[in-house]
């Protein structure tokens, strides 16, 4: 099993008592789940992506019936805790964004390195447009807010203007057809995964699903019970900042606590909060 993000900190910060009840609201390959299970915790283990579950249930050893997993989207956590009789856990954790194994092919068109996939990446299918959905089909306007917005990509405008003159002819519909478009217009790596980054969070409306699972999600933790929340994306660090300023909730550490930027490349950006339902 790999080592997950952050994992020293956020056992850390969980504080994981025996026989208390934890979310991990994004299971993924399982790595921070198995350390809540083997410090005596139960785990209710949630992932959008069925086919994540599944391989983790199937490699897990140990454990199964301190486990309950569930696939589904983290913007419903009120409902699936509810079913899962989850309700007054003592932490939930959030380590949002995409697995490697998923950005390594599992997805299709997350990684700008798998030219023949299509530019797909949904990560289940309760939606119905995919990237390159949005890519044929989106205005200017709605591409730039994408593009820039979520990519904070500064070669936004030239980009659109790429895409416009070649989707007259052909459609854009796979990795290798954006990435050319990409290439045509000077960008390299940077823009390459700002780019596929922001499409998929516009594809799985990621920011929205963000907003909607905190608000849920600190109705479901015990007095001084913790939240714990690891982002890629300074748009995601601003929701959860702005969630816990908004809600005059406590944060629990001063400084931003950030992956060791000497580890994989893929870290880089990783940055935790961890914040409780007593007021300031
Ligand atoms: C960075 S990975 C988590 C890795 C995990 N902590 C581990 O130890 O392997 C993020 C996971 O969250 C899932 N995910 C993303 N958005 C989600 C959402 N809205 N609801 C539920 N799961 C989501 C992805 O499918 C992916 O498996």
């Amino acid at each position: 099993m790999h080592t997950p993000v952050l994992l020293t900190e956020v056992i850390k910060w969980l504080q994981v008592q025996p026989d208390e009840k934890y979310i991990d609201a994004t299971v993924g390959e399982g790595g921070h789940s198995k350390a809540i299970l083997e410090l005596g915790g139960l785990v209710l283990g949630i992932d959008r992506d069925k086919n994540q579950i599944k391989s983790f249930f199937n490699n897990l050893t140990g454990f199964k019936n301190r486990i309950t997993l569930k696939q589904g989207n983290f913007s419903d956590i009120d409902k699936i805790a509810k079913d899962a009789k989850f309700e007054k856990v003592s932490g939930v954790l959030f380590d949002l964004g995409v697995s490697m194994g998923q950005l390594r092919g599992t997805i299709p068109g997350l990684s700008y390195q798998n030219e023949s996939d299509l530019l797909d990446m949904r990560l289940d299918d309760a939606s119905d447009e995919t990237a390159s959905d949005i890519l044929n089909q989106y205005d200017k306007k709605n591409l730039y807010q994408i593009i820039a917005g979520y990519g904070e990509e500064l070669k936004a405008s030239v980009i659109i203007d790429e895409i416009f003159q070649i989707r007259i002819k052909n459609k854009i519909k796979t990795v290798g057809d954006l990435n050319r478009v990409l290439k045509k217009i000077g960008g390299g790596e940077k823009t390459q995964r700002r780019v596929f980054q922001a499409l998929r969070i516009a594809v799985n409306h990621e920011f929205d699903n963000l907003s909607s699972a905190l608000i849920k999600a600190i109705k479901l933790i015990k007095p001084g019970g913790r939240i714990l929340v690891i982002s890629f994306h300074s748009n995601e660090d601003r929701i959860v900042k702005q969630f816990i300023n908004k809600n005059r909730l406590k944060q629990l550490h001063k400084k931003l606590i950030v992956a060791n930027r000497l580890a994989y490349s893929f870290e880089r950006s990783a940055r935790l909060r961890v914040f409780t339902n007593s007021s300031i």
